[in-house]
């Protein structure tokens, strides 16, 4: 065991380079055998793994094929070339890429991974708002179930939430279900939109009082703030934007202090790629994300648990509001 531990830490000893700054080296001896293993199930049984910006470090930089944003992640999905694809992400991110791969496996590691925002609707609310407001054409975030995407006229993300809300046209859109996804889209257009109660149980802990603490305690701070924040925190903040939005900034304008109100991975993950820059960390972590380790990583490939299946009724609907939404 020993051994086979030893030799699994120095084949990864390139790849723990890069996150040495935020792993420590105990703790990636604990992770090299699960990377090396994984690297090595991935070649033999043709598979990818995608991984959203809230993944941890260690799968993140250590064991991802393609890492982003959801809309970033749905995109690759649809070049992907292996057999197998495991999502290292939420079940709706699952759902997405096998809308989109409908012949390929999908595999998410815990089916329990899942989103506060795609349990607040159901495809029967969806229904009901469509009665309530007749001819209203309806925008469903990504993070929802393929049922609800099912009733949709199209999906955005919050990478294209404003261009998709722009291009239908309609004075008045249903957004759902976010509701401060909703209100921050609302503020950058004269389109009227009629939201949902949805929030993401990250993001809504956000306060603009602490973006007033943060400025008086670090006068020189730059802040981000993902548009799952509630309104006033955004309007308080330097920057809005999706998770890939994000990290582009402080690639883009090298902040030397800033601060990423959103999940806490991200810092983590951004931080890895430019080391310059420093991360203040107020953040808040999403316990759906962090069900995804590399232990249930490794699982899925050895085992081909857990598989995403959607009813077929239900996908074809549903492809076309996330199609209609890539073809953007
Ligand atoms: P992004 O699309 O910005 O990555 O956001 C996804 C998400 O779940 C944020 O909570
Ligand atoms: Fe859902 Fe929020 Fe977690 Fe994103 S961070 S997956 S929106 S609960």
């Amino acid at each position: 065991m020993a051994n086979l531990s030893s030799t699994a830490i120095a084949r990864s000893a390139e790849l723990y380079d890069r996150v040495k700054r935020v792993i420590p080296p105990p703790e990636w001896a604990t992770f090299a055998e699960d990377v090396d293993a994984i690297l090595a199930l991935k070649r033999s049984r043709n598979a990818v793994v995608l991984a959203h910006n809230y993944q941890t470090p260690e799968i993140f930089h250590g064991v991802a094929d393609i890492v982003g944003d959801s809309l970033l992640l749905a995109r690759e999905a649809t070049k992907v070339d292996a057999d197998i694809i495991v999502l290292a992400g939420v079940h709706f991110m699952a759902e997405t890429a096998k809308l989109l791969n409908p012949e390929k496996t999908v595999l998410i590691p815990d089916l329990a991974a899942g989103c506060s925002l795609a349990d607040s609707i159901t495809a029967q609310d969806v229904r009901l708002m469509r009665q309530r407001y007749p001819g209203v054409p309806v925008v469903t975030y990504v993070n929802t179930s393929s049922a609800v995407k099912a009733e949709s006229d199209i999906c955005c993300t919050s990478g294209n939430a404003l261009k998709v809300v722009e291009s239908l046209g309609a004075e008045r859109v249903i957004m759902l279900p976010d509701e401060y996804l909703a209100q921050n889209i609302a503020a950058q257009t004269n389109v009227k939109i009629i939201a949902w109660k949805g929030h993401c149980e990250v993001h809504e802990l956000f306060t603009a009082s602490d973006v007033r603490e943060l400025r008086e305690s670090h006068p020189d701070v730059t802040i981000l703030a993902h548009p799952e924040c509630p309104p006033e925190v955004v309007a308080e903040a330097d920057f809005s934007g999706s998770t890939a939005a994000m990290s582009d900034f402080v690639g883009q304008q090298r902040p030397p202090r800033v601060v990423l109100l959103t999940e806490c991975s991200m810092s983590d993950n951004v931080s890895v790629l430019h080391p310059d820059v420093e991360f203040i960390r107020p953040c808040n972590l999403c316990p759906h994300m962090k069900r995804i380790t590399l232990k249930n990583i490794r699982h899925a490939l050895e085992t081909g648990r857990h598989e995403v299946t959607i009813d077929p009724a239900i996908a074809a609907p549903a492809r076309r509001a996330v199609e209609r939404m890539l073809a953007i």
